[in-house]
């Protein structure tokens, strides 16, 4: 059974930056399962071009353009070649971004730097381009896909913690400046996700198998359960919903104390 109809996104254009893999693959898959025509945008050619044949052959419409998100000449040429290809851009997902696991001593100062560039500036970068070529005229609807240890203190991460808290202020600052427009801005910070470069990146770097720690529900989500929460907030379903962080996390995020929970 499919959670959303299929044809929610019919006749709308997406663009997921960083589609042609991993979590950003799931999501612009189902986006183009929902109707969506979708653009995906990442640094490599082979990947975007082995994701929108995969993507062409389960009979999706896809265009790919090559990009580093932290070069906005190359961001501006994203926009201008899905305008050029299809006259709209209805959704920008955020979605790419960098992250290696390492503690304060093992992150040199250029390693800071270029995950705020990806991370933070990146996301600026792409959602600045669509703004000012396409949706501050027609409206759409932009979710960006942050981190959900930032408002916290966690060891491994303070260079991305540092950027995703970026991703978080610019998730609402955006929501209240275009607004008006009718552009809806949110945010999707998925958890520890099964079978994620993420997590095993971490879980290696870190001697942890279960990758970062338990949470309520008791099980790993997956890359699906964070798409859904994409779709949902890129829906109608979504109309009334803006400048929201939403944790995709199993619950991780709320158990603080970790203690063990009563059995009867
Ligand atoms: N530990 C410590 N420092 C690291 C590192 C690691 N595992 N990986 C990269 N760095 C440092 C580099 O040493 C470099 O700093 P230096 O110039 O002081 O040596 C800096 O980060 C930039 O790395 P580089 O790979 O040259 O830059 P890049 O801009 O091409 O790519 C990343 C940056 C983060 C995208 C890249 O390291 C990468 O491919 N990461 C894995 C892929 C990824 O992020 N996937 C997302 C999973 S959620």
């Amino acid at each position: 059974m499919k959670t959303f109809r299929d044809d929610i996104f019919k006749d709308k254009i997406a663009l997921v930056t960083g589609g042609a893999t991993g979590l950003g693959k799931e999501i612009a898959r189902r986006f183009g399962r929902h109707g969506a025509k979708l653009c995906i945008a990442s640094r490599k050619q082979e990947n975007l071009e082995a994701a929108c044949n995969e993507f062409q052959s389960e009979g999706l419409d896809c265009m790919w353009v090559t990009c580093d998100i932290r070069e906005p000449e190359q961001v501006e040429r994203v926009v201008s070649e899905i305008l050029a290809r299809h006259g709209r851009l209805d959704i920008l997902i955020n979605n790419a971004a960098g992250n290696f696991p390492a503690p304060i001593s093992g992150i040199s100062y250029n390693g800071f730097k270029a995950i705020v560039d990806i991370d933070l500036r990146g996301t600026y970068n792409v959602t600045k381009a669509a703004f000012e070529a396409y949706l501050k005229k027609h409206g759409g609807c932009i979710v960006n896909i942050s981190a959900p240890f930032q408002n916290l203190g966690v060891s491994w991460q303070a260079h991305v913690s540092a950027a995703k808290a970026g991703v978080d202020a610019l998730t609402r600052t955006c929501a209240v400046e275009f607004g008006p427009c009718g552009i809806r801005v949110n945010a999707v910070a998925p958890g520890g996700m099964e079978e994620t470069e993420g997590l095993a990146r971490f879980a290696e770097a870190t001697q942890d198998a279960g990758g970062g720690g338990s949470n309520p529900l008791g099980y790993l989500g997956t890359k699906g359960d964070v798409a859904n929460a994409v779709i949902f907030l890129a829906s109608d379903a979504a109309s009334y919903i803006t400048g929201q962080v939403f944790a995709v996390d199993g619950g991780a995020g709320i158990d603080m104390m970790k203690m063990p929970v009563p059995t009867e």
